[in-house]
């Protein structure tokens, strides 16, 4: 059974590779994330945002055209087994951008978001009471510390958290 899936997938893998360009896996991306992706781009102040659903990929971000020479992003989804249609982000970083906005409350509309990480940017405001409700694992500390927040720090709060980082 599972040498028949996988030689299945071996054949698939060699067609898309070799009949059809570009070679991305499919893991399209529902359309209420991908646009909540975008508030949320909108939010962190990038001026940029250019994502395709179909490969799960940033194109663009940020408030340059060409990103800062050590930014660095990543955005992972994951499909519910057997439908590569119904795929979910479950991890956002976007660090050293220089984004200058502050933390989306948008995240919420990415219910299967376990990491996020905008380290070195310069976020500022307080941390979404709405991200309390989130299954939120580790979050970046902008500070550049390298110390995490874990999903039981993420309690409602008013005070101001200043993610300002060191130039
Ligand atoms: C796959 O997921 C999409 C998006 O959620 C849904 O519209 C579609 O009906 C699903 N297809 C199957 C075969 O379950
Ligand atoms: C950051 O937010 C605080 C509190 O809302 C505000 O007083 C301050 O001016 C903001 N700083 C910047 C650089 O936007």
């Amino acid at each position: 059974m599972l040498a028949g899936k996988l030689f299945v997938f071996l054949i698939v893998s060699l067609t898309s590779c070799c009949f059809r360009l570009p070679t991305f896996p499919e893991a399209k991306l529902v359309q209420e994330e991908v646009d909540a992706l975008e508030e949320i781009a909108r939010t962190l102040g990038s001026k940029y945002w250019k994502f395709n659903a179909d490969t799960c990929e940033i194109e663009m971000v940020g408030v340059t055209q060409v990103p800062p020479k050590n930014s660095a992003q990543r955005i992972d989804c994951e499909c519910n087994k057997g439908n590569n249609s119904d795929c979910h982000v479950t991890r956002m970083e976007l660090k050293r951008y220089n984004l200058p906005g502050v933390l989306p409350t948008q995240l919420v509309n990415l219910p299967r978001l376990q990491v996020v990480d905008f380290a070195y940017n310069y976020l500022n405001g307080t941390l979404p009471r709405e991200w309390a409700s989130m299954q939120l694992t580790s979050m970046g500390d902008s500070k550049g510390t390298g110390k995490y927040y874990h999903s039981h720090h993420l309690v409602p709060r008013s005070e101001p958290i200043f993610w300002h980082n060191p130039p």
